[in-house]
């Protein structure tokens, strides 16, 4: 099977998974989408030979030459890995139950539009929590509403900085992304 990893940014998650289907006999990551030219991620995709494209809004939400691109490499399931924009209707039912988001937070506490990295980290250290975490999840219309895969948590120290918490749920993401991308491709079919 052949997945897609769409990311806006550094791209540690897809890093992660990039190395681990390099040696799954399940499926390969055959392409990396970015809505943002300068993100590193694309480098990471380039030091594995693994096709990239870029695009802008309008092509994004006006056109349908993302799904297009999808349908023409044969692309089977779509992994979000930091990506920040909202998937248009039209790509969710194209890829209806095949689209996964993986958020640095325990749904529903800490997600929706606006919260993504450091936002997350800071209004969970603001509001005290004695725990933080990570959702994987199914994506559907709405920002991190998808019905839940795997869920992990972690604990806040007292004294826990900002980066402290970011490197605690990156370890746990890190660990079971791949992992949990992994299980779900023995089950759908190509
Ligand atoms: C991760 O924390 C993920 O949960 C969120 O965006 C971040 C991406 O980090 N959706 P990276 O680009 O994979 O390093």
């Amino acid at each position: 099977k052949r997945i897609a990893i769409f990311a806006s940014g550094s791209g540690s998650n897809a890093q992660k998974l990039m190395e681990h289907f390099k040696r799954s006999a399940d499926a390969e990551i055959a392409l990396v989408l970015s809505n943002n030219p300068e993100a590193y991620v694309l480098q990471r995709a380039d030091n594995f030979e693994i096709p990239s494209h870029v695009f802008d809004r309008h092509e994004f939400y006006e056109t349908d030459q993302v799904i297009d691109l999808l349908k023409n490499l044969d692309i089977d399931f779509i992994v979000l890995a930091g990506f920040l924009w909202l998937i248009p209707q039209r790509l969710i039912s194209a890829y209806a139950g095949r689209i996964v988001n993986i958020h640095p937070a325990i749904l529903p506490k800490y997600g929706g539009k606006g919260m993504y990295g450091d936002h997350v980290h800071k209004a969970v250290l603001a509001a005290g929590e004695t725990e933080g975490g990570i959702t994987i999840h199914y994506v559907n219309e709405h920002y991190d509403e998808g019905e839940y895969i795997y869920q992990a948590r972690y604990r806040i120290d007292k004294d826990d900085s900002i980066e402290m918490v970011k490197f605690k749920g990156q370890q746990l993401e890190h660990q079971h992304y791949p992992r949990v991308v992994e299980s779900l491709m023995k089950k759908i079919r190509k």
